[in-house]
């Protein structure tokens, strides 16, 4: 089995390096605890790296990542550019290319609750309560990739959103196989009613749902879908949608659970994986120790899953959930008690390391006690 594995990081801007720097100590406990091993080597993305090198993906970077068995990423964005539209260059450019050039079709989105944080979601509790959704969102083709244009002089411009089948047809696999494992109902959101490539969406799907007769599959139009998630998310299992429906799709379903700070992501291609929370670089709280590390340490656990480290994700996992249900979390979930960035990424590494160890009392961290007895 192996046991050796090469992780590509990239820290990119805002709060990214802080909340990485926290599923690196997280590795660092799991190798210990499990004896393997994880080399890692680190890039530069985004701002920082067009600030350094005039370039938001640096060559440099994309080799590190191509020989990696897995990349684990930070965050991009700086509000210099978002400010700034005339920008030639911007930190986004960086993600979009990594995404292409490593070939990261699938974008996975996990979406749960968890019951102690239940009363920070703006829904209500009986509507989110059991929530447990995956967004599968096709990650390298559509509007973000076409062909676009911009005619400045005209006050003119275009994205052209294109599809073919073989851009659809393996994410949609991916999905039905995810739902076979889980409570078996796929969605495909679309706008079949307008859209052209929705229509090819809807097609392609239909066909390749005789292969998985068990799955029962909707339909669902994205304007209703975007009302539905709020007003009844628990109908969802497993959700699969084009590149900018999903980007929208997911955004607002981040809110569902109480904080956009827990919510990791996968993006799976054939040879390349690379795992990173979803929500942005948080500019205004970089370098204050608030930024909650969880979306990036849950990203981390399906690393291992992805590496098939599966005893190790499983631990992570419980880990994690022990700090949220036991509320050793950041100033986004316990404004009464906050823990810092990375108090909390300790919490979770010692849990790992000493969890099953009798001197060590986890309860006490509660009461605000010292851990040791
Ligand atoms: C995301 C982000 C990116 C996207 C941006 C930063 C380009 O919003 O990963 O969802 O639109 O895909
Ligand atoms: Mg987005």
């Amino acid at each position: 089995m192996k046991t050796n594995f090469k992780i590509a990081v990239l820290p990119g801007d805002g709060i990214g390096p802080e909340v990485v720097a926290e599923s690196i100590k997280i590795l660092g406990a799991i190798s210990e605890a499990f004896h393997y091993q994880f080399d890692f080597k680190y890039g530069l993305a985004g701002a920082d790296a067009i600030f350094k090198t005039g370039n938001p993906l640096p060559d440099e970077t994309l080799e590190i990542c191509k020989e990696s068995d897995a990349v684990l990423f930070g965050a991009i964005g700086d509000p210099s550019f978002d400010n700034n539209p005339d920008a030639k260059v911007r930190p986004e450019q960086g993600l979009l290319k990594l995404r292409k050039e490593l070939g990261l079709f699938a974008n996975i989105r996990p979406l749960k609750t968890y019951s102690s944080l239940i009363d920070k979601s703006p829904l209500k509790r009986e509507i989110v309560e059991g929530t447990d959704i995956q967004i599968f969102r096709e990650l390298v083709s559509g509007i973000y990739f076409g062909e676009k244009f911009t005619d400045e002089e005209a006050g003119y411009a275009y994205d052209i959103c294109k599809y073919n089948r073989d851009e659809i047809a393996p994410i949609v696999h991916m999905a039905f196989q995810e739902a076979q494992k889980r409570r078996k109902k796929l969605t495909l959101i679309d706008k079949a009613n307008v859209l052209d490539t929705s229509r090819l969406w809807r097609k392609v799907c239909k066909e390749i749902a005789t292969e998985y007769t068990d799955v029962e599959l909707d339909f669902m139009f994205v304007d209703n879908a975007a009302m539905q998630l709020i007003l009844n998310p628990k109908q969802f299992d497993v959700i699969v949608t084009e590149n900018m429906f999903g980007d929208i799709i997911s955004d607002e379903a981040s809110v569902i659970g109480g904080s956009i700070g827990l919510l990791p992501s996968a993006s799976i291609g054939n040879e390349n994986a690379m795992f990173e929370p979803i929500h942005g670089s948080y500019p205004q709280a970089k370098g204050k120790g608030i930024a909650n590390p969880i979306a990036s340490i849950l990203s981390t656990v399906m690393m291992l899953d992805y590496l098939k480290l599966d005893h190790a994700a499983e631990k992570l996992r419980a880990s994690v959930e022990y700090a949220i249900e036991n509320k050793y979390v950041t100033v986004d979930l316990n404004s009464e008690q906050p823990y810092s960035t990375s108090e909390v990424g300790s919490f979770i590494a010692d849990y790992i390391k000493y969890s099953e160890k009798t001197y060590y009392n986890f309860e006490n961290v509660k009461i605000g006690k010292s851990t040791i007895v």
